[in-house]
């Protein structure tokens, strides 16, 4: 049972390392941003591309973070401390809240911006009309992932005191370096990794 319960863990790590595709799609879209604002077909198709399967991605990789945090929890202390452990109970409700921003994003704005990507294949070149109706969806997407992001780290803050606690000001300190990062990762390239 202990190599279960070794292998549930690894996953669970493995797992949340991998749920960091809001701060590549971040990179991309800033990079995108690089080129300048006008449609270029082929260029925002495999752009869109990589956002819209990273969202498949990130649901299976989410999936997997809550399967093996049951696994743990069943092997290991009882599914009841979802409700007795406080920061348990907070990271199953970001997962929850994570899972439901990935949905809107994938179910209701992603479907805008592809139907306004495909008419610009009968509509060459883009209509300023065209550019202008696909900013809005695009800026709220990234407003989005960052919020994404934030609340993934928080989940890591929160994760690594699962067991033993940390003073609060260490954790409101991690927290607000959290809200720094995410802020600079949706305005820069963060070309030196942190900054
Ligand atoms: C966004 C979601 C989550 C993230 C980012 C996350 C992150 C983490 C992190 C960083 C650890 C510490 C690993 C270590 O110190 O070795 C951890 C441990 C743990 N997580 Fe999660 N977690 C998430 C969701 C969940 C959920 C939904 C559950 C259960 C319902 C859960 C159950 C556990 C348990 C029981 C441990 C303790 C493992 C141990 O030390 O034996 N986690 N998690």
């Amino acid at each position: 049972m202990d190599h279960i319960y070794n292998i549930a863990k690894f996953l669970h790590v493995i797992s949340f390392a991998f749920m960091s595709i809001p701060l590549f799609n971040l990179i991309i879209v800033n990079e995108r941003a690089l080129m300048g604002p006008s449609l270029n077909y082929d260029t925002d198709r495999y752009f869109e591309n990589i956002i819209k399967r990273g969202a498949i991605r990130c649901y299976v990789f989410q999936l997997t973070v809550f399967a093996s945090g049951m696994a743990i929890l069943f092997l290991g202390p009882g599914l009841n401390a979802i409700w007795t452990n406080w920061v348990l109970t907070a990271k199953t409700l970001i997962l929850l809240l994570l899972m439901s921003l990935l949905s809107y994003v994938h179910y209701f704005i992603q479907p805008e911006i592809e139907s306004i990507l495909e008419s610009l294949l009968s509509n060459k070149p883009a209509s300023e009309d065209l550019t202008g109706k696909l900013a809005p969806f695009r800026i709220l997407r990234k407003k989005l992932a960052t919020v994404c992001l934030f609340l993934v780290i928080t989940s890591i803050i929160l994760g690594v005191q699962t067991n033993y606690r940390f003073h609060p000001f260490v954790s409101m300190s991690l927290l607000l370096l959290a809200a720094g990062f995410s802020l600079r990762a949706n305005k820069s390239l963060i070309r030196f990794g942190w900054f």
